[in-house]
């Protein structure tokens, strides 16, 4: 099973992607946790990338396709995987649809998760992130057991660079421009499923396992 994440920024596509990886056991692959991880280990491919993430820009597709194309090559996803933030762009999917294609394979759901954008600065404002494995709290609404610490593997939390309110605001515009298109594209697929973002965490992750089982 290979399911795509559409959703503005913030919508809750890593953290309904955690679930679904977890209750189905595939790999929740994040473009956005893979270049944070390459910035904080200060790699070549960490270096390119952060001047685009900080400022609400996407990362050039060459970058992106490559890095993507080789990780679902990965043993781990054989079966399948969850990817969240790929693809972003209409040239990033038919990358992949075409890659895809060499194997017979396609994706088979692209969950589109709805939350306006009034919705979004606030919960921005709230979300801490663990850049060790990934896993996203928000202040209110997701909080950590223990205040500031990764429930999961016990790292520091942290605001990430690119939730101060002026980038997210790019980043929404950067989104409507030229994410938003791959909806029409998937729908074209057949393939597009959209749930509702704004109600509870545990009521969209239901939602979402009502299309997938
Ligand atoms: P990326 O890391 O993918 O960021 P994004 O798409 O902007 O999305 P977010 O991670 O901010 O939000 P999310 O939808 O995962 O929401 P979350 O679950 O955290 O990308 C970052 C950057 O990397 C990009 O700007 C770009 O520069 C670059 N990049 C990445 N991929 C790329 C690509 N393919 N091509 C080019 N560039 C790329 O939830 C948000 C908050 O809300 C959290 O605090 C959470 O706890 C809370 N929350 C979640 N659900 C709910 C709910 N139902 N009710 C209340 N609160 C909720
Ligand atoms: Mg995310």
């Amino acid at each position: 099973m290979k399911i795509v994440m559409l959703g503005a920024p913030g919508a809750g596509k890593g953290t309904q992607a955690d679930k679904i990886a977890e209750k189905y056991g595939l790999p929740h692959i994040s473009t956005g946790d893979i270049f944070r991880k390459n910035i904080k280990e200060g790699t070549e491919l960490g270096k390119e990338a952060k001047s685009y993430m900080d400022a609400g820009k996407l990362v050039p597709d060459e970058l992106t396709v490559r890095l993507l194309l080789d990780r679902v090559k990965n043993d781990d996803c054989a079966k399948g995987y969850i990817l969240d933030g790929y693809p972003r762009t209409i040239p990033q999917a038919e990358a992949l649809d075409s890659e895809l294609a060499k194997l017979g394979e396609k994706i088979d759901y692209a969950i589109n998760v709805e939350v306006p954008d009034e919705n979004i600065i606030t919960r921005m404002s709230g979300r801490r992130a663990c850049l060790k494995c990934g896993a996203t709290y928000h202040l209110k609404y997701v909080p950590p057991k223990k205040d500031g610490i990764c429930d999961e593997c016990g790292a520091e939390l942290v605001i990430r660079d690119d939730d101060k309110p002026e980038t997210v605001k790019n980043r929404l515009s950067v989104y409507h421009e030229q994410t938003q298109p791959l909806i029409e594209y998937f729908e074209n697929k057949g393939v597009l499923h959209s749930v509702d973002g704004t109600i509870d965490v545990e009521d969209v992750f239901k939602a979402i396992e009502q299309i997938l089982d």
